[in-house]
């Protein structure tokens, strides 16, 4: 894996190396708390959805659209939310529960609508309130929730909190943001990079002082400090709750809080792929404030029975376990992101992962693609067995115990379109990064419908361009061809649905010296699943002795395999696994 791929899909975090010493003591006055920490039933949540006290979203799977690029019901070039209606079809068949939707609210797209300029409208490009509330009433038809991203670390710097803050220094809403004066020199306030290149500070000439924005000047942060910034994200919870809304995916959630003192963070050697110096985000990243706020957003959360989705940037299961709250009053859902930053093939560094996931106690987040990473197609594939690789990885993720979040596309193979000029670059990222850095728009392109042109997602010209491989990897051509990656999606997740050993069941590491076959058992009462996925090019002979997890005369019988030839039913003692192989069997007592 070289530097620059694994920086990549950090992207939004390009400075790296995660702060830890503000958060030390935190960390062990949560691990004490931790050990009432065992159940994963949600406090204050709604009715359980099975025997085991499990909540709606942890039986879910779900799926992130980008809107821009998702479905175009107008022909303008980009996606909209009567496109996503007229996909909710597909969507139920291929077996998604719930559509986390990136921002679709008014927005000047500085940052492709992380730049919210209302919170609560909708951008004339996706549609309108009233279509929102079509898509709301016929995602229930179908039993698919939605889930709404919620910028709540800043907004554009033309949302009317900002323009009225900025206007001058007395104004009501002055202290929503981050306002400081410069040095006696005219520097910044301090050190802090911005994750979108250059200082994170802006001078703003009408009241002589300079703005925080941890991303693009355009998107100031708010002031969390201020109780008024607070009441009013709160409530803008509340309308979307009241709109039909499920729950939210919290955006940029690690950096609500900045040293009120804004001490200069610590400064590394090298570079960053943005050519900024490297520093260590000790002091405006992961404070302990943002758990608190986490807190009470969780309790108007509950009383809407809505799941909290977390954009948790963790390196260790310390720092993931926080997330959950001390008493699993925080957010139900941070994504393991450390899961997917293993971007090779390693049974080893998978099977480490899931481990850390699992000792946090909390219910586990799976990801393995989104808007701001490399996708996964092209992050895991060798270039020659990339369809087998992408059937690999979907089998791993969607049969751990845990929620899977799906990207859009990721269930046909979509690979990135990363622009070859620097003029066609849209993502700001991209502007900033490149040669060295290209930016996110690679991963951001259109969804492959079918082998019409520009994939069928648009008959006029779409905002970035799909990639040659979309006459080949595209929804119609997948779903007449069994042997597709999409096929074995929609296999695998009705597997999953039905099964309440890969539903409910625990989670037992199997073989663990096993340098290329990552496989594991998923117990539930008298039956298991049994999981064995070989990360490898090679033939691997594998075998099974399951007397020690309770299945002493075990009997194996297929649910789902690539194998060409799958191993006839009777005890899974030895198993040739093909190259990049899945084998998934039911074994009972
Ligand atoms: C999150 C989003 C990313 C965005 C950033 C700023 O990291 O996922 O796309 O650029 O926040 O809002």
């Amino acid at each position: 894996m070289s530097a620059a791929k694994s920086d990549r899909i950090r992207a939004g975090f390009i400075n790296g190396n995660r702060p830890r010493m503000l958060r030390e003591f935190v960390v062990s006055a949560l691990l004490v708390a931790g050990l009432c920490f065992a159940s994963s039933v949600a406090n204050g949540q709604g009715k359980p959805v099975d025997a085991e006290g499990h909540q709606w979203w942890q039986h879910a799977v779900f799926y992130e659209i980008y809107p821009r690029s998702f479905a175009d019901s107008n022909n303008d070039g980009i996606g909209d939310l009567n496109g996503i209606e007229s996909k909710l079809d597909y969507l139920k068949q291929l077996g998604v529960d719930a559509i986390w939707i990136t921002p679709c609210y008014p927005s000047p797209q500085v940052d492709f609508g992380y730049d919210v300029s209302d919170y609560e409208n909708i951008d004339p490009m996706y549609g309108t309130l009233t279509a929102f509330g079509h898509l709301a009433k016929a995602a229930k038809r179908h039993h698919i929730r939605i889930i709404m991203d919620l910028v709540l670390n800043h907004t554009s710097d033309q949302h009317p909190w900002f323009l009225d803050s900025k206007s001058s220094r007395t104004s009501a809403h002055r202290d929503w943001y981050i306002w400081r004066d410069g040095k006696d020199d005219g520097q910044p306030p301090n050190n802090w990079i911005s994750g979108f290149g250059g200082s994170a500070w802006k001078f703003d000439p009408t009241t002589g002082q300079f703005y925080y924005h941890y991303f693009a000047a355009a998107q100031p942060d708010l002031n969390w400090r201020n109780p008024a910034v607070e009441k009013a994200m709160f409530d803008v919870t509340r309308f979307w709750y009241k709109h039909g809304v499920s729950g939210f995916r919290l955006d940029a959630v690690d950096l609500l809080f900045e040293d009120p003192n804004l001490r200069d963070n610590p400064v590394l050697e090298g570079k960053n792929e943005l050519g900024d110096p490297k520093t260590q985000e000790i002091y405006n990243d992961k404070l302990p404030a943002n758990h608190d706020v986490l807190r009470r957003l969780r309790s108007v959360a509950d009383q809407s029975d809505a799941v909290l989705v977390g954009e948790t940037y963790t390196d260790s299961a310390a720092e993931l376990k926080e997330y959950y709250g001390a008493h699993n009053d925080e957010i139900q859902l941070p994504m393991d992101f450390m899961f997917c930053q293993i971007d090779k093939l390693s049974a080893p560094d998978f099977r480490k992962q899931i481990a850390i996931a699992e000792s946090t106690g909390g219910w586990p987040t799976y990801v393995i693609s989104n808007h701001d990473m490399e996708r996964s197609y092209v992050r895991y594939g060798d270039g020659k067995h990339n369809d087998q690789i992408a059937k690999l990885m979907a089998a791993l993720y969607l049969t751990l115990r845990g929620t899977p979040i799906m990207y859009y596309g990721e269930e046909i193979g979509m690979e990135n379109n990363d622009p070859t000029r620097k003029e066609d670059v849209k993502d700001p990222m991209g502007v900033t990064g490149w040669p060295g850095y290209k930016g996110r728009d690679g991963e951001r392109t259109p969804m492959q419908w079918n082998d019409a042109p520009n994939a069928g997602f648009t008959q006029g010209t779409p905002w970035l361009p799909v990639p040659p491989s979309y006459k080949t990897h595209n929804v119609a051509s997948e779903s007449k061809d069994p042997e597709s990656i999409l096929d074995f999606y929609k296999r695998l997740l009705a597997l999953r649905h039905r099964d309440r050993a890969l539903l409910d069941g625990d989670y037992v590491a199997l073989n663990q010296d096993d340098p290329n076959v990552l496989s594991y058992l998923r117990r539930y009462k008298k039956e298991a699943v049994l999981v064995a996925l070989n990360m490898s090019g090679n033939v691997q002979q594998v075998s099974f002795d399951l007397a020690q997890q309770g299945f002493p005369s075990a009997k194996g019988k297929t649910l789902l395999t690539t194998l060409s030839v799958p191993p006839k039913p009777g005890v899974p003692g030895q198993i040739s696994l093909e190259p990049f192989s899945v084998y998934v069997a039911r074994v009972s007592k």
